[in-house]
């Protein structure tokens, strides 16, 4: 069969639905690749690229599976030969007539955006891609009008402090813009009605930011879902509290199916700085923030820039592509089975069930749901605990350690002289232990543990010296515990190295 990949209709649209890159992975399958003239254009892939890679340049119509980034425009829907896949951006949930457009023809429509959130389908995840690349770039646009330093510096010609960034809603786009602001040096804080991203955001450095409300998101869909009135409410304190502190604000609160949550207030807006910047990622859906214009910047009265950009990931228009590509690689090999350029499309698969907007002129739009579990489903007791959990405060702290050293002063007060010194070497361990352990990065915790799984060196210690005592079953069971042990010693360090190469830079 013969791909056909489009250049794009969208007046601004700089992607481009292959790569030279992606044209072979999809000649490998065995499919031919006619690619249309000037269609990488935009994003930095020459024609003659393509041709080295092993595509054709022509008139990508003429093909039987039809690749693109957005919805064809009319004439290039109307150039579809019968029986063709038509394979890109559709926003079927959003846009009935070009559904219903799509259902007069005789052909196959897959909406790359209707990818369900699960495990298996992420490396068709379309969405997650673009999303990663937005929250990267939503930072960078922000740090380009900002005109200060992110990171803090103490210089001869005086102290910088360092900017603070609030990044609204924890999902794909908004870790990213975390990250990326955190690895600028911003300190960062962020918020989501699903607590169980706290320790997400933490392992990339920020500040989670609970709202103390009963109804705290139970994610086993993986998205939010629509919040209460209590939790507007509580949330929006903690915005008024926390705003004006502010430099940076990136709102990315996403509800599949519904226009975006309108969470920053127009006072909100007025309380921050003059020079502050606002990122809403959201404008196309309506926006999160009042006084958003899609697709523009704008300056409000008291000088702070709300970005309302909804073209971020086509900003890095060469990587977009590329990840975008490499997404229906992957779905053309979930529906290549023989590996032979023949499209096979299943519909007992869920995945390709869920993209199926159109079979063969056949309407198939909405698809069943699908049971999705992007995170492990935790009790609604656990959820409420954890998202109305305050640190400890000072005085409990003094309690606690009060009671420690009096549970351990009467131990050792009733213990003979030789269990003394023990004792005196477990408190200190537990001491050092707690802030050694406390000032490792959160993301070197497993390596931490592998290694301190080495304790076990210990026990082979111990059962080394009883192994030859003569007693058949000392000697059995000390054998046992050399084996159980070094497992656990040698398997440390394996997992230990294979976790610190993850960071290494080469
Ligand atoms: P996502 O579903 O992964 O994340 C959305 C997050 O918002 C979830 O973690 C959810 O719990 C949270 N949320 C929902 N309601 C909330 C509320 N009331 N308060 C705070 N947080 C709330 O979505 P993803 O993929 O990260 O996309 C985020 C947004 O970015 C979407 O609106 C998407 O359309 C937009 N986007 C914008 C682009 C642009 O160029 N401007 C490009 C790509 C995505």
């Amino acid at each position: 069969m013969i791909i056909g990949v489009l250049r794009e209709a969208r007046p601004g649209e700089t992607r481009v639905a292959a790569t030279p890159t992606t044209a072979v992975a999809l000649i490998k399958l065995g499919y031919a690749v006619v690619v249309e003239p000037g269609a990488g254009a935009s994003s930095g892939f020459s024609d003659d690229a393509y041709v080295t890679a092993g595509a054709e340049l022509g008139d990508p119509l003429v093909a039987d599976i039809v690749f693109g980034v957005n919805a064809p425009s009319p004439q290039q829907l109307d150039g579809l030969r019968e029986h063709a896949t038509l394979v890109s951006l559709l926003s079927p949930a959003f846009s009935p007539e070009l559904v219903a457009d799509l259902a007069r023809r005789p052909i196959t429509a897959l909406a790359m955006d209707a990818v369900p959130r699960i495990s298996r389908a992420q490396s068709l995840d379309v969405l997650s891609s673009m999303a990663n690349i937005a929250g990267y770039r939503a930072v960078v646009e922000a740090a380009h009008v900002f005109g200060r330093f992110f990171t803090g510096q103490v210089t001869a010609a005086g102290k910088v402090p360092p900017a603070k960034v609030l990044v609204v809603g924890a999902g794909v786009a908004g870790l990213a813009a975390i990250g990326t602001a955190g690895s600028l040096g911003a300190i960062v804080y962020a918020t989501d009605p699903r607590p169980e991203v706290a320790d997400q955001v933490k392992s990339l450095g920020g500040e989670y930011l609970p709202v103390a409300a009963a109804d705290v998101e139970v994610s086993a869909t993986g998205y939010a879902k629509e919040m209460s009135d209590d939790y507007n409410a509580r949330a929006a304190a903690l915005y008024a509290a926390r705003i004006p502190e502010m430099d940076i604000v990136i709102t990315t609160a996403l509800i599949p199916g519904r226009p975006a949550p309108s969470l920053l207030s127009a006072e909100m807006v007025a309380s921050m700085q003059r020079g502050s910047v606002i990122v809403d990622m959201a404008a196309s859906n309506g926006g999160n923030v009042a006084g958003t214009v899609a697709g523009e910047a704008v300056v409000t009265e008291n000088g702070v820039t709300i970005i309302g950009y909804t073209d971020l990931a086509g900003r890095l228009p060469a990587q977009s592509s590329q990840l975008y590509g490499t997404n229906l690689v992957n779905l053309m090999k979930l529906m290549t089975p023989g590996k032979d350029g023949m499209l096979v499309l299943d519909f007992d698969d869920v995945v390709q069930r869920g993209i199926t907007v159109v079979r063969d002129g056949e309407l198939t739009w909405p698809p069943p749901a699908v049971q999705v579990s992007a995170s492990p489903a935790t009790s609604v007791t656990a959820r409420v605990v954890l998202a109305t959990k305050e640190p400890m405060s000072q005085g409990r702290k003094f309690a606690f350690v009060g009671v420690g050293a009096l549970v351990l002063f009467l131990l050792g007060a009733a213990s003979p002289p030789s269990l003394l010194g023990h004792l005196t070497v477990f408190a200190l361990a537990i001491v050092i232990g707690y802030y050694v352990i406390g000032k490792v990065h959160h993301a070197l915790h497993t390596p931490l543990m592998s290694v301190t799984n080495a304790i076990s060196g210990i026990i082979v210690v111990g059962a080394l010296l009883q192994v030859g005592h003569g007693d058949t079953v000392v000697t059995v069971i000390s054998t046992i515990a050399i084996l159980l042990a070094s497992i656990n010693v040698f398997g440390g360090f394996a997992v230990t190295r294979r976790m610190l190469a993850m960071f290494s830079r080469s």
